[in-house]
């Protein structure tokens, strides 16, 4: 059944305290497990679903062995995320097996989309509930109807924002992601996004300043914004603030701390916002700016609606101001249309932008989106090579670039200790990756380093 319910704050308060009453009949600890796959906006709500379930009574474990309710928050954005998450699913059958009362829930992304529903209700008897990624906060209410009695449930909904209010168990005491918007309006062609977030949604201004003021207070070095687009926050509120006015705003909070965001997309990066980058005290010199693919026909197919050329006059116009300012993206091979000639524009591309971080996707026809039904022109022997010939090219091109940091002082933040190379990792205000020796007491906190070695994916430096 699928239900979007509707309840005021006291019929609320009210399914909390009647949740606390069902726990507290247990004869054990009631535990909880959730895992998120995916983005950072889904490990964002993963935090939340874990503060609703601490919230009612549960301890979290980090074994689903032990526990009384298993949720996976997943990802629907390419097949073989999918998969994973189903073949993970099934392992769980025989614990469900042995324990009745087990809660086992399919909840985030895959659980907006009709055919995995009819799927799991077919041939995944042992989920119990299965929750959108738009509904979370109907979590208390979904489990309380289960412990009455309801064999399954289904509870989805695209419209709502996550309440202000949802507790939240942050997973880092230092680093905190903060959404600003949810959903997406974009529909690139090959996209999923938009079908199982939504439309854009925006935060209140007030609201997320106050969040990230509160994080400062409480000792956090970095803010992660987050959103699909986050170029188009605030255009739906009904006083609409752009994204440049709400980053400047979020950097005039005191203290010492890092900002960041993501995603951009590039048909709405503006030099605004590149200036407002520029002359903050905490905004990060980098940006994380999708390209997708470096040919104006692809780019057209995709419906991304900038061309390369445009993509590369916001980077060169960039780079006139700040020369070592850091660009970062997110590149799709194999698309159906993409042909030889148009995989050779995004090399000369991302030869051009020298980005210091590549993140590289095969192509995946995702149900429903207008590029399934595009003719795949490109063997899968042929667009795994171009794969291969695009990160080799990645690989020189970040280890030769990085070498501008050579000999230069950068306030890192160290995020954690490497048991293993028994080094420390942090990040620089370009959010590059640093290494470096140093006590496991220092991470979490910021430390200046001189970059004295250079390799593609990170530099090394000796803390000062
Ligand atoms: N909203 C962000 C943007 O537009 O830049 C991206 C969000 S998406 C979750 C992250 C990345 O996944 C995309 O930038 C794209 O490269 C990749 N992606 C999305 N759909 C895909 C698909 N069907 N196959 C392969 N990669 C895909
Ligand atoms: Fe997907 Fe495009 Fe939206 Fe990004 S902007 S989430 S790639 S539809
Ligand atoms: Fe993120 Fe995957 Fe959903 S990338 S928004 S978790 S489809």
């Amino acid at each position: 059944m699928i239900m979007a319910i509707e309840k005021t704050q006291n019929e609320q308060l009210a399914v909390w305290q009647k949740m606390h009453t069902v726990l507290s009949g247990f004869t054990h600890t009631p535990k909880a497990f959730v895992q998120s796959f995916g983005c950072q906006l889904n490990f964002c709500d993963g935090e939340k679903y874990k503060g609703i379930l601490a919230d009612l009574g549960y301890t979290l474990t980090d074994t689903p062995e032990d526990a009384d309710v298993i949720l996976f928050n997943t990802c629907a954005v390419r097949a073989h995320a999918e998969s994973r998450v189903l073949g993970r699913l099934g392992t769980l059958k025989p614990l469900y097996e042995r324990n009745r009362d087990l809660i086992i829930g399919l909840c985030g992304c895959m659980a907006e989309e009709e055919e995995v529903r009819a799927q799991i209700q077919k041939s995944y008897p042992f989920v119990r509930l299965i929750l959108g990624a738009g509904a979370m906060e109907h979590l208390a209410e979904a489990l309380l109807r289960i412990y009455a009695g309801e064999k399954r449930l289904t509870v989805t909904e695209l419209t709502g924002t996550p309440d202000e209010a949802l507790p939240t168990v942050r997973e880092s005491g230092f680093m905190a992601s903060v959404p600003v918007m949810y959903g997406c309006n974009n529909f690139c062609t090959y996209c999923i996004v938009p079908y199982v977030r939504g439309r854009e949604r925006s935060r209140q201004p007030e609201a997320i300043i106050s969040e990230v003021q509160q994080l400062v207070d409480a000792g956090y070095k970095e803010i992660l914004l987050l959103g699909q687009n986050v170029n188009s926050y605030g255009k739906d509120l009904q006083q609409p603030m752009p994204f440049p006015e709400l980053l400047r705003q979020i950097d005039a909070i005191e203290g010492e701390y890092f900002i960041r965001f993501m995603s951009s997309h590039p048909k709405d990066a503006t030099s605004e916002l590149i200036d407002v980058m520029l002359q903050s005290k905490h905004i990060e010199h980098h940006l994380h700016l999708p390209v997708q693919s470096g040919s104006d026909a692809v780019l057209q197919a995709m419906n991304r609606r900038y061309t390369a050329a445009q993509y590369l006059q916001l980077v060169d116009d960039t780079r006139k101001k700040s020369p070592d300012f850091s660009f970062s993206s997110d590149c799709i091979v194999g698309f159906p249309t993409e042909t030889d000639a148009d995989f050779e524009q995004t090399l000369a591309l991302i030869r051009h932008v020298k980005y210091d971080n590549l993140y590289t996707f095969i192509y995946s026809p995702r149900p429903g989106t207008k590029a399934a039904t595009y003719a795949q022109c490109t063997s899968p022997d042929a667009i795994a090579e171009r794969m291969q010939r695009l990160l080799t090219e990645q690989r020189e091109i970040s280890e030769a670039y990085n070498k501008r940091f050579l000999g230069a002082v950068c306030t890192v933040l160290i995020e954690k200790y490497n048991a293993e190379t028994q080094k420390l990792v942090g990040k620089n205000r370009h959010a590059m990756n640093v290494e470096c020796d140093g006590d496991p007491s220092l991470v979490g906190t910021m430390v200046q380093v001189k970059i004295t070695a250079v390799k593609n994916w990170a530099l090394g430096g000796t803390i000062l």
